[in-house]
């Protein structure tokens, strides 16, 4: 379709030299300079000519720009590996038993879960809220259990990922640290607007202090206009302690970025911090 617009530009732009060329050559012509049975050879020439010339040339350029774009897309990638594999050698030292289950498309990228860890570690909190359980738990419950203190809840919708989750908690001894909950998602109202989001259950809401709440969960639907993980803030903000952080991963969705901007606008008292990692890591602190 785009060649055929093109083939009919380029031939356009043939007739239109071959035109000019054949009345330059008829004036020329007049003037005695040329013969006047040169007009329409020289119109075919130059048609043919600057039409076929026109063409190719587009050709070339639209292959190098798709070629340019390739390159960049790989270079991208690459960047991206190197990124994972600083992340990777960054957790190296937390002593997993065994290769922590990263890579899938679902879990925290390394550089991402490396920026946790650091968060974890410096401010030692006590009691750390997750929504959507995985990697990130497992890494957690290693740092919490190297510090010797601290505790994870960790919600999660889907049974099977949740189970999963467990699995991996036993294979890694962190059961003392960590825990996951099951949370069906449910329609429920958060400032004005409905919801499909994880049923909190009893044991949470008691909770009186949570010094860090971790978003990547629920997963954002297939429709942007739902900001399917708005709920968490709304949700918790009155059990959040004084030095509360939220961590929110895929920060550089268009989906977070507007959840961000409506929270800063609601909630005032909350300001936010990017950390550049492969999907956008965002922190939100209280203000001083
Ligand atoms: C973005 S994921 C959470 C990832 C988690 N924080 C981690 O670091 O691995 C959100 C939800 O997707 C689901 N999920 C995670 N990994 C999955 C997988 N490999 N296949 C299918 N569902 C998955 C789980 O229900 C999870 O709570």
């Amino acid at each position: 379709m785009k060649l055929a617009k093109e083939k009919t530009r380029s031939l356009g732009f043939g007739v239109i030299a071959g035109l000019v060329g054949a009345a330059l050559s008829g004036v020329f012509a007049m003037l005695g300079g040329a013969s006047p049975g040169a007009t329409i050879p020289v119109f075919i020439g130059l048609a043919i000519v600057v039409g076929t010339a026109h063409y190719w040339k587009t050709i070339l350029i639209q292959t190098m720009r798709d070629e340019f774009k390739q390159v960049k897309n790989r270079l991208s990638l690459l960047g991206d590996g190197i990124t994972e594999t600083q992340g990777l050698v960054q957790l190296s030292g937390l002593n997993q038993p065994y290769p922590l289950p990263f890579g899938g498309s679902w879990a925290l990228t390394p550089d991402a879960a490396a920026i946790l860890a650091r968060e974890i570690a410096i401010r030692r909190p006590n009691t750390i809220v997750e929504l959507g359980s995985g990697v990130s738990t497992l890494m957690a419950g290693r740092i919490l259990q190297q510090m010797g203190s601290g505790h994870l809840i960790s919600l999660d919708h889907d049974p099977a990922w949740a189970a999963e989750t467990r699995r991996h908690i036993i294979a890694s001894g962190l059961q003392d640290y960590v825990e996951v909950i099951d949370a069906p998602l449910t329609r429920q109202q958060f400032d004005g607007k409905d919801f499909d989001w994880y049923q909190i259950p009893d044991q949470l809401r008691q909770l009186e202090q949570i010094d860090m709440l971790t978003v990547d969960g629920p997963p954002q639907t297939a429709d942007s206009t739902v900001l399917s993980r708005y709920p968490a803030l709304p949700a918790f903000a009155a059990q959040l302690s004084s030095q509360a952080v939220i961590y929110i991963d895929d920060a550089k969705r268009t989906t977070e970025k507007e959840m961000v901007e409506q929270w800063l606008q609601l909630y005032p008292g909350w300001k936010s911090r990017m950390v550049d990692t492969i999907p956008g890591t965002c922190f939100l602190e209280r203000q001083e």
